[in-house]
């Protein structure tokens, strides 16, 4: 693909599709990681002496309506604070705009724009007369084909894939392609449902699989080990024996309980062969927690998605936390990406030492299970002309 690095931006109209959708509480931003990864990009085009415009969506507002709560403006405050050149909102953009060299112009969060969701060409085509060029930056939304990230692109004078896309393919391609071994996958979270297809994906790439959270509960079970109330999910036992028979996944030794599903609730800890059915398994114990740091000192490729416990009790988020901190401390080539194990990283102030962290959420999966992006293929139809 066309890389923004290869054009030449001065006096260009660029506009750039970023995930700027961020987490956003009383009109403050709360977690900064994706606009963070996102400013190198609006900053080398600024630089270049381009007419600088970023689009993105914020949350899932419903289709094509203005609502406040989903409004970018919290996130230009956020980036205003940060750089030394001007930044506005613009909320009024579809009939044409604009931009002076050398400030920002942020488009108004693009799901507000009916046809967006469903890359309408209109749309697309609106999108398109804005810019000279187009920069697809978007990693964490390049699974969506909607007109910001895919329509846009195919009608955009020129379109090129931003250094933050870029660097995403090529890290996870390194992890993916030719890792070097032994490869651990840690996946956590609290569904196998949503994550059966990563699962399969890793079963046929990775030497050693470590299940965490609710996931792992679905493995206790199909151990035949009672889970008590434990999120777990029964009709995938037949799953999870499926995978234990393919792929190396150590057992759960030990696990921290609770009887209530709270902050304060108190974690006990129990062999898992011990858990009562009033009890829910919240955590790792730290003989399993040890045992996952031990196979990951020893891996030379880390692939991380999703918390091993309910680390947002600090009562059980030891397990999370020991894993991380392996992590962290590992020689390997480590990857992590996924919402939960982005704050997971920033709670325990790991983010330097992880080899690569991904903006990517649901993109980061689907890149995983070998999924083409349509962004991605966007931009490889654009570039072959
Ligand atoms: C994400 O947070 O995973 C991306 O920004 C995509 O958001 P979406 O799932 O609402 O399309």
């Amino acid at each position: 693909v066309i890389k923004m690095s290869d054009l030449d931006l001065a006096g260009k109209r660029v506009l750039i599709r970023q995930d700027l959708n961020v987490p956003v509480q009383d009109g403050k931003v709360t977690s900064d990681a994706r606009i963070r990864a996102s400013l190198p990009t609006i900053k080398a085009a600024i630089d270049a002496g381009a007419k600088v415009m970023v689009m993105s969506h914020l949350g899932r507002p419903a289709e094509g309506q203005f609502e406040a709560e989903f409004s970018l403006q919290p996130v230009v405050d956020y980036i205003a604070a940060q750089v030394d050149f001007p930044v506005r909102l613009a909320s009024d953009y579809l009939n044409g705009l604009d931009a002076n060299a050398g400030e920002l112009v942020v488009l108004e969060n693009v799901r507000f724009n009916p046809g967006e969701k469903s890359d309408d060409e209109a749309l697309s085509k609106q999108y398109a007369a804005l810019c000279d060029v187009y920069v697809m930056d978007a990693f964490g939304t390049a699974h969506r084909a909607q007109a910001s990230t895919h329509g846009a692109g195919l009608y955009a004078p020129v379109a090129c894939a931003g250094p933050l896309l870029a660097a995403e393919l090529e890290a996870l391609g390194k992890a993916l392609d030719n890792p070097a071994r032994p490869m651990v996958a840690v996946v956590g979270g609290s569904k196998v449902s949503t994550k059966l297809t990563v699962l399969d994906a890793l079963s046929k790439i990775v030497d050693q699989l470590v299940v965490g959270g609710g996931i792992s509960n679905t493995f206790v079970a199909a151990r035949g080990h009672n889970v008590g109330k434990s999120l777990h999910e029964k009709d995938l036992i037949p799953e999870a024996k499926r995978l234990m028979d393919t792929l190396d996944i150590p057992e759960t030794i030990d696990v921290r309980v609770g009887t209530e599903f709270s902050d304060t609730a108190v974690a006990t800890i129990k062999s898992v062969d011990q858990v009562a059915d009033n009890e829910e398994i919240m955590d790792y114990g730290p003989q399993t927690a040890e045992a996952a740091a031990e196979i990951l000192k020893g891996a030379k490729t880390i692939l991380w998605n999703g918390p091993c416990g309910v680390f947002e009790f600090d009562n059980f988020s030891k397990g999370t936390e020991v894993v991380a901190r392996a992590i962290a401390e590992s020689d390997a080539f480590s990857i992590a990406g996924g919402g939960d194990t982005l704050a997971a990283i920033d709670k325990y102030g790991l983010e330097d030492k992880i080899s690569y962290i991904s903006t990517g959420g649901g993109a980061f999966l689907e890149f995983v299970e070998g999924k083409v992006l349509p962004a991605v293929a966007m931009l490889e139809k654009r570039a072959k002309g």
